[in-house]
Formats: structure tokens, sequence, C-alpha cells
């Protein structure tokens, strides 16, 4: 089975384990913290699910040893280094979140000690805010919403602990109603950390405790409340940044040509030309992404994206596959607008151009007469660059007009290295010039 293949079967199923374990986490997060407040010993069902939240930790302490984390996977490391670096960073915390105190205290008959220790088992949570980067790159979900997710995630855990809290200092967790004295401080606990804070429940003003204690649960709910909301407008804007960058790029040359009070005609060209980019290519620039791109990614994606025109363009269909290899990458993709001179005339002509969609006009100096119109899959600008003369007629865009452009460097490569190449395109250009001629 070839490597990569591999490695993505096993991050799947590592991330699937992370799951499990997290919702193993939450569970004693909830559960634990509960007991230790109530005192009350776990019903024998829930005493067994510790059990096996014990045993599933400490399978997990076991895989860790040997099971690369998905940094590790690509780094490929070896089997100690894996077990070495999980020695040193999550064994402890892991450990200690897998013993099982309260089986061993409960068999020598101390509860409170058992629960105190059971505390450790809380450790695993913070296995669970380590996962958050792994899964904001594996759930393809926007980066935002899933910090988003996480903070409310951990937001809901805090208040559970912080209600608690409450409980314990106001003495509620020996009410014969346990749960409505729970959902009573949850109640307070909401009212004050969203800062609504109606004051029907308050601190007891001669008891610091309270007082210390409320404070502490308005400053970090202020704290967070301001995290949430900032969170939620960077996902509004982030919610469709392509788009929101293009219509900036669109307004700045608005802006910049209505200060330059250019005629109206331009401006709605240059409206056009942009609503067409848009709905074409979703306001991306291919030669802007490839830039950026490391070069060997650089070479597949121009393999990709260039492929299509070798079905368009007849001279490739039979070509030398070495050679449409080597034009595909160095062919760059354009876009002209109806109207656009793509050539002109008497210049010196440095690329040649094949048509992906769209047409144009073959145009004499003047512009009155239309020697040919070239469509999908023709090109042109050959004979300027296979002669080295100037260009021998003007070419209009007739709508618009999604080009690739070779240059006459790599022109010139590649006819030195596919002789079958230059005389296809020399035949072209005989044709051609005795057509001008008549
Ligand atoms: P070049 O001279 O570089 O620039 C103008 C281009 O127009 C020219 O190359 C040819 O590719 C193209 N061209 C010129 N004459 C004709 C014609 N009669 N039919 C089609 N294309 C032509």
């Amino acid at each position: 089975m070839p490597h990569t293949k591999r490695n993505k079967q096993i991050t799947d199923v590592v991330f699937v384990w992370d799951i499990a374990l997290s919702v193993l986490a939450t569970y004693l997060a909830f559960e634990i913290p509960y007991e230790l407040i109530t005192h009350h010993p776990p019903v024998n069902f829930l005493l067994t699910l510790n059990l096996f939240t014990s045993c599933v930790f400490i399978a997990d302490i076991v895989i860790r040893f040997r099971q690369p984390s998905p940094q590790q996977i690509h780094a490929g490391h070896s089997r100690q280094i894996i077990a070495w670096d999980y020695l040193k960073s999550w064994f402890v915390p892991d450990l200690l979140a897998a013993v099982p105190f309260e089986l061993f205290f409960m068999s020598v008959g101390n509860f409170g000690f058992a629960m105190l220790l059971c505390a450790f088992r809380l450790c695993k949570i913070f296995r669970v805010m380590s996962f958050q980067a792994t899964w904001e790159f594996k759930i393809k979900l926007n980066n935002a919403v899933m910090r988003l997710i996480f903070f409310v995630y951990f937001l809901v855990l805090f208040m559970h602990w912080l209600a608690l809290g409450w409980m314990k200092i106001q003495h509620m967790n020996s009410d014969p109603h346990l749960l409505h004295a729970y959902i009573l401080a949850l109640y307070w606990c909401t009212t004050t950390v969203t800062t609504i804070g109606y004051g029907d429940i308050t601190p007891n003003k001669d008891k610091t405790i309270e007082l210390v204690y409320t404070i502490f649960a308005q400053l970090t709910g202020a704290g967070s409340f301001g995290y949430i909301i900032a969170n939620i407008s960077t996902l509004l804007t982030n919610i469709d940044i392509v788009k929101t960058r293009h219509r900036e790029r669109v307004d700045r040359v608005d802006n910049y040509m209505k200060s330059k009070k250019m005629p109206k005609d331009l401006v709605d060209r240059v409206h056009h030309y942009y609503h067409y980019l848009w709905s074409t290519r979703r306001g991306y620039d291919d030669a802007v992404v490839l830039s950026e791109l490391p070069e060997s990614f650089r070479y597949e994606f121009a393999l990709f994206l260039n492929k299509n025109i070798i079905e368009k363009v007849p001279m490739f269909k039979d070509a030398d596959p070495a050679m449409i290899k080597e034009i595909l990458v160095y062919l760059k993709p354009c876009l002209f607008a109806p109207g656009d001179s793509i050539c002109t005339h008497g210049d010196i002509g440095d690329e040649m151009f094949f048509i992906n969609k769209g047409a144009v006009e073959v145009l004499s100096k003047d512009g009155r007469h239309v020697y040919a119109t070239i469509k999908e899959g023709g090109f042109f600008g050959e004979i300027a660059l296979l002669l080295k003369q100037p260009r021998n007629a003007t070419i209009r865009a007739v709508g618009y007009c999604d080009l690739y452009s070779l240059n006459k460097a790599s022109f010139d490569r590649v006819i030195a290295d596919y002789p079958d190449f230059e005389q296809h395109i020399q035949t072209m250009v005989a044709e051609r010039i005795k057509q001008q001629q008549h």
C-alpha cells in the first residue's frame, strides 16, 4: 500500500480514537466534580462507566507509546523517539487520568479521599485541548467556527465547575433537592458570567468568600464573552473571505476610476471584467496562486489546470506526450475583455497564444479588414516568434477570451526540442501569410 495512503488511514483511525477519548474525558469532567461536591457515591452503572473509562485511558497510554502523532507520521520518527516524546509530554497527565482511584480507595472504605484523587482524572480534558489543532485541519470547517466550538465547549465545562463551586460555598451541596440546587447555581452562574446579573441571587455581603467568588465569576465571564463576540465577528467577516476580498478589490479600482474621472464606458467595461472574473474564476488569479506555491506543487498545479487546453487544441492531440508536458508547464493563463487588442500590427511580439474560451478577430493594420476569426482551440501570435519579425496583424478579442500564453523563451525551447511542433507551426504560418496576401 502506498505510504501516504497508509498514513491517511492511520490518521483517520487516530481521529476517531481521539473523538472517543474526548467523549469519555468530557463525561469524567462533568461527573467527577459533581461527585466531589455532592459527596454522592456514583451509582453502580456510573462506577462501571468510570472503570471502563480507566481501561480505555490505559489502552490509550499503550497506544501512544507506539503510535506517532499526525505531525510525527509525516516526519517519519522512529519508535524510540515516539515513545520518548510521549514520556516527556503527555504520559504523566495520561497516567493520572487513567488510575481508577475510586476502586482502590472504596475497597479500603475511604470514599472521600478516593474522590479527591479522582480529580486527577480531569487531566484528560487538557488532552482534548491538544486535539484542537489537528481537528481544525481534519474537519474542513472554517477555523473561526472550530475555535468557537472549542471555546463554547470549555465555557460550558467552566460554568458547570463554577456552579458546583457556588453550590459548595452556599452549602447547597447537601440540599435534599440536589438537581434543583444545581440548576439554581447554574442560573446564578449564567446571569453572572453573561454579565446579565438580575440581582435575584446575590452573594452575602458579610461573607468574603462569596464576594471574592462572585468577582472571579464576573471577571472571567466578561473576558469569555468578549472573546466569543470577537470570534463571531471574525467569523462573519471570514464566512466568505474570497468574496469579501474580491469586493474590496473592485471597490478600490472603482474609487480610483472615480477619482480620475474616467469615462463611463471604460468604467462599465472594468465592471464587466471583474464580474466575469468572479463568475468564471471566483476572483482568483491562477498566476498569483501558482506563484505562491513551492516549485513541486506548481508543476502539478500547472499540469492539472492547463490540461483541458490539450483537448481543445487540435495540434496537441497527436503530439509527443513529452512535448505536451513541457508546454503545459510553460503556459500562463490570461484573460482579455471584449474589444481588447491582444496584439497590435507592427509591435514586437514576445509571446504566442492558445484560445481556451472565446474567439478573436485577425484585423488589418487599419482595422478595417477582418482576415479571419480564430475560435476555441486555435492559436495566434506565432508568426512574430518564428520569423522574428513584428506582428503582421492586429488581434482583437470578440467577447471575453480565456487564453494561454507561451513566451518567446519557452517557444524557442519547445521548437528546438520538438521538430514536429516547429513543422506544424511553419505550415500554419505559410498558410496564413498566403491568405493575407490574397
Ligand atoms: P503574429 O504576426 O505574431 O501576430 C498577429 C497574428 O495574427 C499572427 O502572428 C498570426 O498568428 C495571426 N494571423 C495573421 N494572419 C492570419 C490569417 N490570415 N488567419 C489567421 N491568423 C492570422
